[in-house]
């Protein structure tokens, strides 16, 4: 049993349950995958509604983040492997009862992590350890962080604290919504409120914000970037406002950060420095760091009306469990 997007629209249109019995035989080099946990991200949305045009092909199973056991081997994957938990990565398809993938894929998780912690590890921890790891250099005093109630600004903010730096969130206000955890940042700014731009300017000093993470793009990304520092760096890695940033701002001082540029660099057949990258996130959610809030688990069949209801408002991510 899976879940399946026709075509491309909103994930309250265009998803069914597709039954089906077992899966089938994996060919060489390839396991099968019978999914623990799975999870719901905004880049599954943007998936399904086709803005990757000619990367996405219809119909698929969505869902790029979840946990399995492997199931079954094909020819010339060692027998060890059978049985062993991993995140099966690389591709769509975590949203069924059991995928189908290339070995090289699949990231070995630790015994002691919970499938409900180990299948958040990738999409949202993973890129917030890299993008710190690359951008946040010595000097950095002054960061920003857009969509601040955002599970991924939160993993932010607590690698930053790890450096000894809080960051000014801006958040658009809306009701009910706040950081996870106010105590790692320094202030928190309201785009719904006049003079915004000039509370952020003022953490910002003379020589402007050196550090911003942008997911939110459009006028207010825009706005952010204007308050760049020359020295600055503007990570932007997510378009929440679905509107680019505008073309007219100093896109010199802006760098686009997609994990999954990463993960296809250095997977799949190069998969040996996969569990490199992994290796200091699993090390952090062992120690309950970077974990992220749920809002309710679901079976897949729940899971497709769930998705038809009303979205807005609620902490925490959908936990799937395919296997209810
Ligand atoms: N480039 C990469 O490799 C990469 C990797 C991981 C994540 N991301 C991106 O990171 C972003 C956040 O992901 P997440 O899983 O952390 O999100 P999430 O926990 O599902 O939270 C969604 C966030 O989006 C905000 N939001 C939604 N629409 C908005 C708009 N029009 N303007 C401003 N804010 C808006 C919400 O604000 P409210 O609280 O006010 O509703 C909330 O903070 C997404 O864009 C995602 O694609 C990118």
């Amino acid at each position: 049993m899976g879940v399946v997007a026709e075509g491309p629209g909103r994930l309250a249109d265009v998803l069914r349950l597709r039954e089906s019995g077992r899966h089938e035989a994996p060919g060489p080099g390839e396991v099968v995958v019978r999914m623990l946990a799975a999870t719901v991200n905004p880049s599954d949305a943007v998936t399904v509604s086709g803005a990757y045009g000619s990367r996405t092909t219809f119909p698929m199973v969505p869902g790029f983040e979840g946990v399995g056991v492997v199931d079954a081997a094909g020819p010339g994957v060692p027998a060890a492997a059978v049985g062993r938990r991993v995140l099966p990565l690389g591709s769509a398809g975590a949203w069924q009862q059991y995928k189908r993938l290339d070995h090289s894929w699949c990231v070995p998780v630790p015994d002691d992590l919970p499938d409900d912690v180990a299948c958040f590890a990738y999409v949202n921890p993973l890129t917030a350890h890299l993008m710190v790891d690359r951008y946040c250099r010595p000097g950095v005093r002054t960061v920003v962080i857009t969509a601040a109630t955002s599970t991924i600004a939160g993993h932010l903010a607590e690698l930053l604290a790890e450096r000894g730096l809080a960051p000014v969130g801006v958040v658009r206000g809306t009701p009910g919504r706040d950081v996870a955890d106010p105590a790692l940042w320094q202030a928190i700014v309201r785009t719904d409120t006049p003079g915004w731009r000039d509370e952020l300017r003022a953490f910002g000093g003379a020589r402007g914000v050196d550090l911003v993470f942008d997911c939110v793009g459009g006028p207010v990304g825009g706005d952010v970037l204007e308050l760049t520092g020359e020295d600055g760096v503007f990570v932007h890695y997510g378009l929440l406002s679905g509107t680019p940033l505008p073309a007219d701002g100093p896109l010199s001082r802006v760098e686009l950060f997609r994990l999954r540029d990463i993960v296809q660099r250095d997977g799949g057949h190069h998969g040996r420095h996969l569990p490199e990258l992994f290796a200091p996130v699993f090390e952090r959610l062992r120690r309950g760091r970077l974990r992220t809030p749920v809002e309710t688990s679901l079976g897949l069949t729940e899971l497709v009306d769930h998705l038809k209801g009303p979205r807005a408002g609620h902490p925490g991510k959908l936990l799937i469990d395919p296997q209810r």
